[in-house]
């Protein structure tokens, strides 16, 4: 059991560290020495880290890969991914491989429009609501200025400003529904910024305004928030080959294989129980690379899965026909990404990262980052509807399995071979590593 603790933030990090060393590792002897071995040697790295967040203890690690032979509107890639699962980085790089000797990856960045809103609360007439924001709009833009000047000069700033009535779905709820264009920023401190500019502007000018009665003057603002639905911040991404050129391998049918994946893709647009774990695997690749130039996952995976549910039903984020012998293979998603700003600038890892990617706009980083979901999705469509999915990803879990009872270097090389010719189940693993130890 814990027990509640106040001031907890304002102790120094070591005083925090023996705070729940002693409430909740009193049996476990190695438990400071776990979170200590984390630390980075380099002591401003290290504050660096520290100050990202409140409360660091230590560091938590993720495998930072590349994905080699991307090739994107014919300019070739090194993706680089931080992700923890096994498989993700191996299927990534055989896609690329297998899409750079078909034309590569072609992407377009469809829109880049970002939102926000205002919620706020008006008890009266809708039409006196609409005449006083027409007049105070001008006035909305004018005074975010000091907060839009330096993002005008970027070519961004406020697209339009529109007052909603959804007095339908709530009695006296409105909003100011905000559309604005970000550049390379994702934009979040930005949009949040002017959203409480206008809240404060509209409110305040509510007060004076004539021919609101007493009670109309009154409007209640709620939140102002930007929105990680971005419906209008969308990229396309797609691959295309001649059906007969769609295997590398033998035993597998290049026309038989084009139906079946097509089908596999048309069970995941029908069946959300089946579209949840594709689209899953779709964002194993979207999030890797989202990860590592710094960007916030979380909100491209609450923005993709709302789009993904957009028909009134969830549905696949990728799509795929054949067309006059053509196999086409396509993904189409909304991304709100920045290239600079936030960790872009900060963790030395997502800047070599960045650098890796020849410095990308956000407009470019979409694509990157939509070809990765794209790629992913055929490594698992391909292996799903072939060898099905645990052959390969047993073989890149071999290691975990190896890892979890401390191999030797040895062990594991002779156990690699091993696997290389049987089928890597749990117990077949635990079993030859003790035969062998036996032995
Ligand atoms: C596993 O992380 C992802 C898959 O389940 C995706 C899919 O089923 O399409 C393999």
């Amino acid at each position: 059991m814990g027990k509640p603790i106040s001031g907890f933030s304002k102790l120094s990090k070591s005083k925090k560290i023996d705070w729940i060393v002693d409430t909740y590792f009193a049996k476990n002897k190695s438990a400071k020495s776990i979170i200590k071995q984390y630390w980075n040697s380099n002591e401003k790295l290290q504050q660096l880290h520290d100050e990202f967040i409140e409360n660091t203890i230590t560091n938590y690690y993720l495998p930072l890969g590349v994905a080699p032979n991307f090739l994107i509107n014919n300019k070739l890639h090194t993706i680089p991914m931080a992700i923890e699962e096994s498989s993700v980085v191996a299927a990534a790089s055989k896609s690329a491989k297998f899409w750079l000797e078909r034309g590569g990856f072609k992407a377009t960045v469809l829109s880049t429009t970002k939102v926000g809103q205002v919620h706020f609360l008006f008890d009266g007439q809708f039409e006196k609501l609409q005449d006083f924001f027409n007049s105070i709009k001008p006035k909305l833009i004018e005074e975010s200025k000091p907060i839009t000047k330096n993002m005008e000069k970027r070519g961004g700033g406020i697209l339009d400003i529109e007052l909603r009535d959804k007095t339908e779905d709530l009695q006296n709820y409105y909003q100011l529904h905000a559309t604005f264009e970000t550049k390379d920023a994702m934009g979040a401190n930005f949009i949040n910024s002017c959203l409480e500019q206008f809240a404060k502007t509209f409110k305040n000018a509510a007060l004076t305004f004539e021919a609101f009665s007493g009670e109309e003057k009154n409007i209640e603002i709620v939140m102002s928030i930007l929105s990680n639905y971005v419906p209008e911040c969308l990229v396309k991404a797609e691959v295309s080959c001649p059906v007969s050129e769609l295997s590398d391998d033998n035993s597998i049918n290049p026309e038989a294989f084009a139906k079946k994946f097509i089908q596999a893709v048309n069970i995941a647009e029908v069946e959300p129980f089946r579209a949840v774990t594709h689209n899953k695997g779709i964002m194993n690749g979207i999030d890797a690379v989202v990860l590592a130039t710094g960007n916030d996952f979380r909100a491209v995976e609450a923005g993709v899965h709302a789009y993904a549910s957009r028909t009134g039903k969830y549905r696949s984020l990728t799509h795929a026909k054949i067309e006059n012998g053509i196999f086409y293979f396509w993904i189409e998603i909304p991304l709100a990404l920045g290239t600079i700003g936030g960790l872009t600038g900060l963790h030395p890892l997502v800047k070599l990262s960045l650098e890796l990617l020849h410095h990308p706009t956000a407009k470019e980083l979409m694509q990157i980052v939509a070809v990765a979901g794209l790629a992913q999705n055929f490594a698992a469509l391909r292996s799903l509807t072939t060898t099905g999915i645990q052959e390969g990803h047993m073989k890149m879990h071999l290691m975990n399995i190896l890892n979890q009872f401390e191999a030797t270097d040895t062990e594991k090389t002779k156990l690699i071979e091993h696997f290389k010719t049987h089928v890597v189940t749990h117990s077949a693993v635990v079993e030859a590593l003790n035969s062998l130890r036996r032995a």
